[in-house]
C-alpha cells in the first residue's frame, strides 16, 4: 500500500516509516520539521535504500494536503504530526488545540475527498486519565490534566464520528504508552530540542554528561519502590504495531492500546539502563511533577487478539538502543 505518514520525520513517525518500508509498503512523508529534522528523511533513505517522496508542508493547510492526495494514489494515512509537550500545552493551549485538531480535520476531509479509507491516528494512554490499571480500551476515558491530552481525546471523538458517517472507512485509534529506545542502526531516535521532558532522553543526556543528574519526580508514590510506574515500549515494537494496524484494520473506528502490559518503575528503568550499558546513572529524588499519575500500564491483549501484534523487546533492549543512539548521534547543531 501507499501510506501517507504525517510527521514521518519525527520520533515515532520515522521508525514507523522504516517498518512500513521493510514490510513492502510505500511511504510518502508530510512534515513541516517543527520538532524534527529534514536530515532524518535522508537517514531513512539510507537505512531502507528506498525512495521516499517528501512534502515539507504544514498539515493544517488544506490545499497543501489536497495536493499530496492528488499527486499520489494513497491507500492509507497514518497521522503522527502534532504538538506533544504537556507543559507547553498549558502555556499555549490555543496553539495546541489549533494545530492538533485542525490537522486531523484537514486530513479527514482530504481522505473523504480522495476516497482514502484507512486512517490510523496517533493517540495516547493519557486519555485514560488517572484510571485503574491495567488500562483497557473498554474503559471510559477520564479528563486529562492538560490541553495536549484533551486534543488527543477530541481527535479520537472526531474520527469516531467521521467513521460512523462513512461506512467504508476503517479507523484505528492507537493509544501509545511510553515509547523509548531507537532503531538498532543508531541512526534515528529521539532527539528533543532543549532539556528533555521525558525520562529516557533525560537519562541518556545525563550519562552523556550534557545534564548533571537525573531528578526522579517523587519517591512517595504507592508503588513497589515509591517511584512512578509506566509501561515503556520499544519504539520499533510500537512502529511494528502501526504496520499491523494498517494491514488488519477493520471497518469502523477501533481503539487499541500499544503497550507491553508490564509496569516498570523509574528506579527499575535506571537500574536496567545501568545493567544494559554498564554505566552509572547519577540521580536524586525531588518532589512529584504536577499532573503525573502514580501507575500507568496497558492491557495489551486486544491488539494481539485482533491483529496479532505483541511487543517483543524488553527494557534492556530499550536502554541499550536508546544509549546507542545518544552515543552515536551528533550534537543538535551538527544534526540540523
Ligand atoms: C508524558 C506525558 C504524557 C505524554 C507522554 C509522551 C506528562 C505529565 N505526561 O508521560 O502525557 O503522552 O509523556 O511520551 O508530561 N520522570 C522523572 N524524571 C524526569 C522525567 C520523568 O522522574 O526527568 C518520571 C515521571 O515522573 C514518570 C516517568 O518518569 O513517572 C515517565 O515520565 P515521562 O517520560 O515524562 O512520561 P509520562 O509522564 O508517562
Amino acid at each position: 500500500m501507499n501510506i501517507l505518514v504525517t510527521g514521518g520525520a519525527g520520533y515515532i513517525g520515522s521508525h514507523t516509516c522504516v517498518s512500513l518500508l521493510d514490510k513492502g509498503h510505500k511511504v510518502i512523508i508530510a512534515d513541516n520539521f517543527y520538532n524534527s529534522r529534514k536530515s532524518t528523511v535522508k537517514l531513512l533513505r539510507q537505512i531502507t535504500s528506498k525512495e521516499i517522496p517528501l512534502y515539507q508542508v504544514d498539515v493544517t493547510n488544506q490545499s497543501a494536503v489536497n495536493k499530496i492526495f492528488s499527486e499520489h494514489q494513497i491507500d492509507g494515512v497514518i497521522h503522527f504530526a502534532g504538538y506533544k509537550a504537556v507543559g507547553e500545552s498549558l502555556e499555549v493551549p490555543l496553539t495546541y488545540y489549533w494545530n492538533n485538531i485542525i490537522s486531523t480535520l484537514v486530513l479527514a476531509k482530504a481522505s473523504r475527498k480522495y476516497d482514502v479509507n484507512r486512517f490510523v491516528f496517533s493517540s495516547s494512554a493519557t486519555v485514560y486519565g488517572d484510571n485503574e490499571v491495567p488500562f483497557v480500551e473498554t474503559m471510559n476515558p477520564l479528563p486529562t490534566t492538560n490541553p495536549y491530552g484533551e486534543t488527543k481525546a477530541m481527535c479520537e471523538r472526531i474520527l469516531l464520528d467521521f467513521s460512523r458517517a462513512n461506512p467504508k472507512l476503517s479507523v484505528a485509534l492507537l493509544r501509545y504508552f511510553n515509547p523509548v529506545g531507537a532503531h538498532e542502526s543508531g541512526l534515528i531516535g529521539e532527539k528533543p530540542d532543549g532539556v528533555p521532558n521525558n525520562l529516557m532522553p533525560y537519562i541518556t543526556q545525563v550519562v552523556k554528561g550534557k545534564l548533571e543528574k537525573l531528578k526522579i519526580f517523587g519517591n512517595d508514590y504507592p508503588t513497589k519502590d515509591a517511584t512512578g510506574v509506566r509501561d515503556y515500549i520499544h519504539v520499533v515494537d510500537l512502529a511494528e504495531g502501526h504496520v499491523s494496524a494498517i494491514d488488519h484494520i477493520q471497518k469502523g473506528a477501533h481503539v487499541y492500546n500499544l503497550g507491553t502490559g508490564r509496569g516498570t518503575s523509574v528506579l527499575e528503568l535506571v537500574k536496567a539502563f545501568e545493567k544494559a550499558n554498564g554505566i552509572k546513572v547519577p540521580y536524586e529524588f525531588v518532589s512529584r511533577r504536577p499532573g503525573d499519575i502514580a501507575i500507568c500500564y496497558a492491557d495489551a491483549s486486544k491488539a494481539k487478539r485482533e491483529f496479532g501484534w505483541t511487543a517483543k523487546r524488553d527494557v534492556i533492549d530499550m536502554c541499550r538502543d536508546a544509549w546507542n543512539f545518544e552515543n552515536q548521534s551528533k550534537s543538535l547543531v551538527e544534526y540540523k
